[in-house]
């Protein structure tokens, strides 16, 4: 049967609403084998000192939240390739190779993993095709169980590879006994709020962000800013609005930004600050105000968006997730879909771009 858009405007909408079943999915399916080390030990790998993550755009950015998951949790050292700059990486033994692709074809990412020596690693796949040309090369494949994604733009897969892997990066670091257990059942409780707090998230951002984007339809540039794993999600909403609307966008270490990037900052223009809960951001939003910028946060309660932390336990926790706060990235995928609609583009099928990219 052919996929339709249900009752959705473009099938961008519909994936972005989808989230939260297919979190859901996910986290049912994954989650009673995270704390006893079963999903990992289910993949039948061998020990692994450090990691490797390797993708291409949005698939990249996932596995950067991944990475965040074990370096700041079980302290692995852990490094990201870009896939098309990967050929000339030095593979150290006994690194787990995560890659990441939706598709399972991008042609970047085949050819960086057949160019590599991968013979002292092993290689794990996360993506959303289990019969793809990177899951048959992989020792070992995590699907994402999103269904079929037709927006150009990455969205749902996006969630589900950021869920799928960190489950297993829980469930690894539980099983070499890099984490604390009651680290792990507060963060594998973390993984069930997901779907709930993705709901939250889409619910707020379609209440709060159309008289926002109304307000920036002429601004030629768009600064994005976060602090640990909000760095990513920073990147991630920073490709979104530029693939989508063709606006000029950049993401920043919010702590980057005395450093140069605040002289972009002037009267009216938009920044967007993913507020993961550490208190040093309000340094740097005080620096954006006192420009004149237009801060749009992204936090919890009393922020512009304030989609995170719903039902979440306050304490030291709370702000210091190390894999998140995931849902918001859900406010940067309606923000740049609500601008491109606004602008007049096609968000199923940007300009100049394809869904999977199979040329190097
Ligand atoms: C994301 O919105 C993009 N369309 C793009 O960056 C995409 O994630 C990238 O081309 C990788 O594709 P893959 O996940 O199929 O490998």
């Amino acid at each position: 049967a052919s996929i339709g858009v249900d009752g959705h405007p473009d099938f961008m909408s519909k994936e972005i609403a989808e989230q939260p079943d297919v979190a859901a999915r996910i986290v049912d399916r994954l989650a009673p084998h995270v704390l006893d080390g079963s999903l990992w030990a289910d993949l039948a790998l061998p020990r692994f000192d450090r990691v490797t993550v390797i993708g291409c755009g949005t698939s990249l950015n996932a596995g950067r939240m991944i990475g965040g998951a074990l370096s700041s949790l079980g302290r692995v050292p852990v490094r990201t390739l870009v896939a098309s700059e990967a050929a000339d990486a030095v593979m150290e033994p006994r690194t787990l190779v995560l890659a990441l692709s939706q598709s399972g074809e991008t042609a970047d990412l085949l050819n960086a993993i057949e160019r590599l020596d991968l013979s002292r690693s092993s290689l794990v796949a996360i993506t959303n095709n289990e019969h793809s040309t990177l899951a048959r090369q992989a020792d070992s494949v995590l699907t994402c169980d999103a269904g079929p994604e037709i927006g150009v733009a990455a969205t749902k897969t996006f969630v589900a590879q950021v869920i799928t892997g960190v489950a297993a990066a829980l469930s690894a670091l539980v099983a070499s006994e890099r984490m604390l257990r009651s680290d792990a059942v507060r963060h594998s409780d973390e993984l069930r709020l997901m779907p709930e707090l993705l709901a939250h998230a889409i619910a707020v951002s379609h209440e709060v962000l159309p008289s926002i984007v109304a307000g920036v339809l002429d601004e030629p540039g768009f600064l994005f800013l976060g602090q640990g794993t909000g760095v990513v999600l920073a990147a991630e909403g920073a490709l979104k609005l530029k693939e989508l609307s063709y606006r000029w966008a950049e993401h920043q270490p919010a702590g980057e930004l005395k450093h140069g990037p605040l002289a972009l900052v002037d009267r009216g223009t938009p920044v967007l600050v993913i507020d993961s809960g550490d208190p040093r951001i309000d340094r740097s939003i005080a620096e954006v105000d006192a420009r004149g910028g237009r801060i749009v946060r992204i936090g919890g309660p009393g922020s512009t968006v304030p989609v995170v932390g719903l039902g979440r336990p306050a304490g030291p926790m709370a702000g210091a997730r190390r894999w998140g706060p995931l849902e918001a990235v859900v406010p940067l995928q309606i923000f740049a879909r609500d601008l491109a609609l606004a602008l007049g583009r096609d968000v199923d099928k940007p300009r100049n771009l394809a869904k999977s990219v199979t040329v190097e």
